[in-house]
């Protein structure tokens, strides 16, 4: 269970009533809770942080400071995949030693600014990487730790979008040619070739995808080691995957078996430093957007139920048919079949089609719920439409605005 919960018929975050926050707040907003977010960190920890594997969160998923100040206190490194978000982990607080540098086109400026501030660990993605990191880490005199994604074609059997680990996939290197860059390492005397990284997809709601890439590791390095490579570091990637139809379920009851794939990694790949990097799972379930209904129109077909919340905020339906759920603030007991959209001049501007939520009238609220990853980190200005702020409901119950609303006038800021 996460703290929003119906109360007498009204929808509630930590006690207080969305349809309170949505007035005084505005909408469309998105709504966080402290104690969500705090179980999950709770969850991770005894997972994995207990059985000696390093949680680092993956800051793609959110991005806001507040969030990642929680992360940090909770003992969590941080996985990164630009120079903007190497920018925000320091103005978050996390040092070199707390980051892993993941993505599979950096830059040389990126590479530059991040040998700079010194981090953990590079996981490199290419041939080319590898040239443009030798060439940065010389000039810079240093020698970081690089671990080589490889891409174990392994089907994760989660949304096309969102798998990364098959052949297909632009991500990683097949395992002939991380095998080859290992064996001629030589060839980079400035790096430090410690160890495999591999992220086979993302929303696996199955264990199997797991153990089959802890088999394939095993495997693999033991090859590697044979071969005179020596290993100290192997990072498995995120992907547990959540709820999106029940968004307030706890993280445990969606991924039972995350102490089971602890365990597994633990007794098969123990004698390594073992790294995941969660993000969907952390925060997912932790906030829902807020959005208000500006109008209801019908046609022989359909009814469409036109919020203020829109593509620009949630793109995910948009972007991959992701489900949502749509959770009226005010529970009543009539029902409607409808289209959810947002205002956007794109067809391709909706929140579900066909859909029957409770009956909703002119100005009711409407919570799109598993809003906390890959929201607002996702959303664009498109149509002149401002970001949403985001809110933090804190534990005992207060109102925190960590993010604010922004304005017209910030429109203007970078125009010349
Ligand atoms: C390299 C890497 N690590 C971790 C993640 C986080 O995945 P998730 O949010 O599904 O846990 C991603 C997501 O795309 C990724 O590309």
């Amino acid at each position: 269970m996460t703290s929003f919960t119906f109360q007498a018929n009204t929808l509630t975050c930590s006690g207080i009533p969305l349809d309170d926050i949505g007035r005084q707040c505005g909408t469309p907003a998105f709504i966080y809770s402290e104690e969500s977010l705090q179980r999950n960190i709770s969850v991770l920890k005894s997972a994995f942080g207990e059985r000696g594997i390093h949680v680092s969160y993956a800051m793609k998923a959110n991005s806001n400071l507040a969030i990642l100040g929680m992360m940090r206190a909770a003992g969590f490194g941080v996985d990164i995949v630009s120079g903007g978000e190497l920018y925000l982990v320091d103005a978050a607080g996390f040092t070199g030693k707390d980051i892993s540098f993941a993505g599979m086109g950096k830059t040389r400026e990126e590479m530059v600014a991040a040998l700079k501030a010194e981090v953990a660990q590079f996981n490199v993605e290419s041939a080319f990487e590898l040239e443009m990191l030798n060439q940065a880490a010389e000039k810079l005199g240093k020698k970081p730790d690089v671990l080589l994604r490889l891409n174990p074609d392994i089907d994760a059997q989660t949304h096309p979008k969102i798998t990364t680990g098959l052949r297909e996939n632009k991500f990683g290197m097949p395992a002939e040619e991380v095998f080859k860059h290992f064996l001629s390492r030589e060839k980079y005397p400035h790096l430090n070739f410690v160890g495999i990284h591999c992220h086979i997809g993302s929303q696996i709601l199955k264990p199997l995808p797991f153990i089959d890439l802890v088999d394939y590791l095993v495997k693999y390095t033991a090859r590697l080691e044979a071969a005179g490579a020596r290993i100290t570091k192997v990072d498995l990637g995120g992907g547990f995957g959540v709820d999106y139809e029940t968004p307030f379920r706890d993280i445990l009851e969606t991924t039972p078996f995350l102490g089971e794939i602890a365990d597994y990694a633990a007794e098969k790949l123990g004698h390594y430093q073992l790294y995941i990097q969660p993000g969907r799972v952390l925060v997912a379930n932790t906030a829902v957007l807020l959005t208000r209904v500006i109008g209801l129109k019908h046609n022989d077909l359909k009814t469409f139920v036109v919020v203020d919340g829109a593509m620009t905020d949630m793109l995910r339906p948009s972007l991959y048919g992701a489900y949502h759920a749509l959770i009226p603030t005010t529970r009543d007991s009539g029902k409607m079949t409808v289209d959810v959209v947002g205002p956007v001049c794109e067809t391709g501007d909706y929140f579900a089609h066909n859909r029957e939520i409770s009956t909703v009238e002119q100005n009711d609220f409407i919570a799109l719920g598993s809003a906390g990853a890959y929201g607002y980190v996702m959303a664009s200005t498109y149509n002149a439409r401002p970001l949403a702020p985001e809110i933090l409901i804190q534990s005992e119950g207060s109102i925190k605005i960590i993010r604010q609303r922004q304005t017209y006038a910030d429109f203007l800021a970078l125009n010349s």
